[in-house]
């Protein structure tokens, strides 16, 4: 069988489960990774037994490597994707696509240009829980989707992440680094966004790192960190969204979708698996349904898995660079829309992906 050759761009805190998983599609070969900090990309080859680790600049000249992973910081998601657009290679990136509208524009044209694909992380929503509420709803359970919510409210990752500086600059805040999980969960379940309106504000300008190695270190705060929002779906859904790193503390359900015939719980976009619940319209109470698909498990990597197998069958990937686009826009329409005190119409669009078979095993993609 064709193997794709797949090069990595960035070892950190992320890529042990992208390793991990990737060796699992058969379809696809981890050939070599790189990082800015060399010892970081040896480290890992060797422990993921990965033939080569190497500078970006080699990993970049490597004829055999046709798909490059990028899982740097998202500030530099658009620079090194241009960087594996122009040295001819498909590339597939961590989220948000960009850290603004313009650098996505960019990626996104690069590779049109050179008719090349883009493809973005999160690939959450290919997971069991999501997939199993897609096809509820594909198969007409709740009705007329009418409405929903969308909650991700926390206190940020300086507790935990070893490098959490990046969560607080431009490309970071809680609607670029969690919005994703709910935005393309949201897009798979509903389709495109029209239009939004937010009120955003950040209300700590300054973050205490307390996680190891950089305990004390104080971070300056240049993002928004509370965000509430609407937006309408092009199907006539209205879902009202908060994000915040401000809460210590929530009890509300991550995603809801309320239909003309009855309600979805969808269970945390930020995982593959369930539970899913259930409403049906004139029933008592909500009751928790099996999953129909498979890749409940910490699936990571299933996204790039899916783009390598399109590429090869001459189809399209499902974590399109389109939808990721359409994602950012979303994202950052929400700031201008605070700013400007106004609903922004969303000017870009997507394709809902094509909904994953069901009774896949882990390794399958279709
Ligand atoms: N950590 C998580 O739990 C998590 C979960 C889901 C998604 N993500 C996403 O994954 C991405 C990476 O996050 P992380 O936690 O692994 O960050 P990290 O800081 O731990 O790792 C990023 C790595 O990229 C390298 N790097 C930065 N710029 C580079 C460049 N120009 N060229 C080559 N290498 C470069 C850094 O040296 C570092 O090793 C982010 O977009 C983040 O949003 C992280």
């Amino acid at each position: 069988m064709e193997k794709i050759k797949i090069g990595v761009i960035g070892c950190g805190n992320i890529s042990p489960i992208y390793f991990t998983n990737l060796k699992k599609f058969d379809f696809l070969q981890v050939a070599a990774c790189s990082d800015l900090l060399i010892e970081r990309a040896k480290a890992r080859a060797n422990e993921y037994k990965i033939p080569k680790a190497c500078s970006v600049k080699e990993l970049l000249a490597d004829p055999e490597i046709k798909v490059v992973l990028n899982l740097t910081i998202p500030i530099v998601h658009a620079e090194v994707d241009l960087q594996i657009l122009t040295a001819g290679k498909h590339s597939y990136a961590e989220k948000p696509l960009a850290a603004n509208r313009n650098d996505g524009k960019k990626v996104m044209s690069e590779a049109k240009k050179r008719s090349l694909r883009v493809g973005s992380a999160p690939d959450t929503f290919l997971g069991g829980g999501i997939q199993t509420c897609r096809k509820l709803i594909d198969d007409g359970f709740i009705g007329k989707p009418v409405a929903g919510t969308s909650f991700m409210l926390c206190h940020g990752h300086e507790t935990w992440h070893p490098d959490p500086d990046f969560y607080y600059q431009k490309g970071g805040g809680p609607m670029f680094d969690m919005g994703p999980y709910y935005l393309t969960a949201l897009i798979n379940l509903l389709g495109p966004v029209k239009r939004v309106a937010a009120s955003t504000k950040m209300t700590f300008p300054e973050r205490l790192i307390t996680s190891q190695p950089k305990n004390g270190t104080i971070i300056k705060v240049n993002t928004t960190t509370h965000l509430a929002g609407v937006m309408d779906f092009a199907n006539g859904a209205i879902v009202s969204m908060i994000t915040s790193f401000d809460v210590w503390s929530a009890g509300l359900p991550c995603i809801e979708i309320y239909g003309t015939e009855g309600c979805i719980r969808v269970p945390d976009p930020n995982g593959f698996g369930g539970p899913v619940v259930v409403f049906k319209k004139g029933s008592k109470a909500w009751a928790e349904t099996p999953l129909s698909h498979g890749y409940s498990e910490n699936s990571r990597g299933l996204g790039v898995a899916d783009m390598a197998k399109a590429i090869i069958s001459e189809r399209k990937h499902r974590a399109s660079g389109d939808m990721a686009f359409h994602v950012l826009d979303i994202m950052q329409s929400y700031d201008e829309s605070s700013d400007a005190g106004r609903h922004i119409e969303i000017k870009s669009t997507c394709e809902r992906p094509q909904a994953l078979p069901a009774g896949l095993g882990f390794g399958q993609v279709d």
